[in-house]
């Protein structure tokens, strides 16, 4: 039988799903804005803090009200002892696989859980903002063998995070960088994380069983996993004159370069120079800025690539920062989702607000109508 004419887009590529009033993405000309304002200037001026009130409310704050959003985010910096306890139970785990049982069991302790009205969804919202890093990084210490560092109630949201890891109170730059990174991470449109949470919104189900399924999307190394891999691709280089010829080997052998290339982006991703000017300013002050080398090094070799729409993007310098920072490779994931939470909260605002159930269809190929044999009769 002939197959039926269909408009068939594998990957979903290229299909609009909805509007949005959150975030603009020109991938031809690199831009990306956050309720209408530009990365640049939200990387150079913003902080995590007033970046999270803009993606949740769609506006920038006054000085009252980011107040109010601070001390809203401090407050939530406690975790359910039970949440520990389980955190505990499945310590030995990869840091996104405690991360996704984690926050699942959060909404077991939540008496709010099925109140689905949007301040409840932004106080949930705002809660997980401040709860995924306590998760992150007591889990790091527990897997340890020692005790989480409590969480400071004064520290900015990325100071606390990097204190949460030894219980030392980084430097103001040092704080700004992670801030920097938070803040790029935020939202990024309709990426597989964001479109997953969407999904399971739209069945109505709730907002932590949303969270918990984005998770599991940004686990895999072809959305929040590059940054681990792009470090692993630092170690295999090993010198700054070995990427040239690694990148050729890597690209006969039609394997990736962790850290290049975007469904989005066919021009640069204008969140990358962001955290390349850190790595180079962290690099130097640490007195190790062999990393940053091979990282430009490889970024050199890539350069005919360009043509091809295939840039470094926010993870290739996002793992350097992460390593310098003293922080353990399988963590650069949950790192990512320590960022995402706002945006996650808005794409899940968003979509309940006029909801649909997402449900595509697939082309069916296989063959048709065929004659069931008992099993007693079958070769
Ligand atoms: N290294 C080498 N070749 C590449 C790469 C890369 N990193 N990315 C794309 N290509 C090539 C690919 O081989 C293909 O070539 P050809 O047409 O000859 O077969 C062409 O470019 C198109 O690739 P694609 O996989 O069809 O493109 P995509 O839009 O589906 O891929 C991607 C997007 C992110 C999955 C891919 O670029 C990739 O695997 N990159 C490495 C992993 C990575 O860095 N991921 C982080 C993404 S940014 C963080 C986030 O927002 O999630």
């Amino acid at each position: 039988m002939a197959e039926k004419e269909i408009s068939l887009n594998r990957g979903l590529q290229g299909i609009y799903l909805d509007r949005t009033n959150t975030t603009f993405i020109d991938g031809k000309e690199g831009v990306l804005e956050y309720s209408g304002y530009n990365i640049d200037d939200l990387a150079e001026n913003s902080t995590f803090e007033e970046t999270s009130y803009l993606l949740m409310y769609g506006r920038l704050p006054n000085k009252k009200q980011l107040s109010e959003f601070d001390s809203s985010l401090k407050d939530a910096r406690v975790l359910h002892q039970k949440t520990y306890d389980i955190i505990d139970i499945v310590k030995d785990s990869h840091p996104m696989d405690v991360l996704r049982t984690a926050i699942s069991s959060i909404s077991s302790f939540d008496e709010d859980r099925d109140d689905f009205s949007e301040e409840a969804i932004i106080r949930k919202g705002i809660k997980l903002t401040s709860q995924v890093p306590i998760i992150v990084m007591s889990h790091n210490r527990m897997r340890k063998g020692l005790d989480p560092i409590e969480s400071s109630k004064t520290l900015s949201h990325a100071a606390n995070f990097l204190y949460m890891l030894e219980g030392e109170k980084p430097s103001e730059d040092t704080a700004g960088l992670m801030d920097t990174d938070f803040v790029v991470h935020a939202d990024h449109g309709c990426n597989a994380s964001a479109f997953t949470t969407r999904i399971v919104t739209g069945t109505n189900a709730d907002f932590y069983g949303s969270i918990t399924a984005g998770i599991a999307a940004l686990s895999g190394p072809s959305h929040g996993g590059a940054a681990e891999g792009v470090m692993e691709l630092v170690k295999d280089v090993g010198t700054a004159d070995n990427a040239a010829s690694h990148v050729k080997n890597l690209l006969a052998n039609r394997e990736r370069v962790m850290g290049f290339g975007h469904r989005v982006y066919k021009a640069a991703d204008p969140r990358a120079k962001h955290l390349k000017e850190g790595v180079k300013r962290l690099s130097e002050e640490k007195g190790e800025t062999e990393w940053y080398d091979i990282l430009l090094a490889v970024q050199e070799a890539m350069t005919p690539y360009a043509r091809r729409g295939i840039h470094a993007n926010v993870d290739f310098f996002a793992g350097a920062v992460y390593y310098l920072l003293g922080i353990p490779s399988d963590l650069f994931v949950p790192i990512f989702a320590v960022g995402r939470i706002p945006g996650w909260t808005i794409q899940i605002l968003e979509q309940m607000r006029h909801n649909i159930l997402i449900r595509p269809l697939l082309q069916y190929t296989g063959e048709r109508s065929k004659e069931y044999i008992s099993i007693d009769n079958r070769g």
